[in-house]
């Protein structure tokens, strides 16, 4: 099974975990860019006013894959703006995905993910995990957004959460 894991990250959580699902997958790692670079600013705007960034590669360049993995955060309770051009292609242009993510949590649950999700592609994603932060976080109880947002990743954490992923992943069907 050809397995192509997209990743878009501002602060460089979801880049780590992808290219560890990658590696351990032995799938290919596309990392998405934006045109105009982001910035607080333009992910608030993008997110409010249900903007779409420009972005590389061309969602055509993943019609090849048989599963995509979309590795990104949560921006106040909704998939990363970034994200959006490739879900519009998959509406007209099918293909199983999954959405994978590290998010802060700092704020409670995203429970609007896979509705839009759904929304968004027309089809439900084959696997959706959003590790929250706040449970990783294990000296603070209580954390805020401020200790949310100053944690980055460990190679060890992204290895277990890769492994997790790829459990789901393994349960699949689809997978061949
Ligand atoms: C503007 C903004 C809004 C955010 N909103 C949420 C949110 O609604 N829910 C959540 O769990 N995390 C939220 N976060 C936290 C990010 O999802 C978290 O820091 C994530 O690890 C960042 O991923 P990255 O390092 O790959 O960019 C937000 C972060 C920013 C910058």
């Amino acid at each position: 099974m050809d397995i192509a894991i997209v990743s878009y990250s501002y602060t460089g959580n979801n880049d780590v975990l992808a290219e560890c699902v990658a590696r351990d997958l032995s799938a290919k790692h596309i990392k998405i860019t934006v045109q105009k670079p982001m910035t607080m600013g333009t992910i608030i705007v993008d997110m409010v006013f249900a903007r779409t960034p420009k972005v590389h590669p061309d969602p055509d360049s993943l019609r090849q894959y048989d599963l995509i993995l979309f590795c990104a955060p949560v921006w106040m309770g909704h998939v990363a703006s970034p994200l959006r051009t490739y879900f519009r292609y998959l509406k007209s242009n099918p293909q199983s995905y999954g959405f994978l993510s590290i998010s802060g949590g700092a704020d409670g649950e995203n429970p609007k993910l896979y509705r839009e999700l759904l929304k968004r592609t027309g089809a439900k994603p084959v696997i959706v995990l959003d590790q929250h932060i706040k449970d990783l976080i294990s000296l603070n109880s209580n954390p805020t957004r401020k200790d949310t947002s100053a944690y980055k990743i460990s190679e060890m954490e992204a290895k277990r959460l890769s492994a997790a992923a790829i459990k789901e992943i393994n349960k699949l069907s689809i997978h061949g």
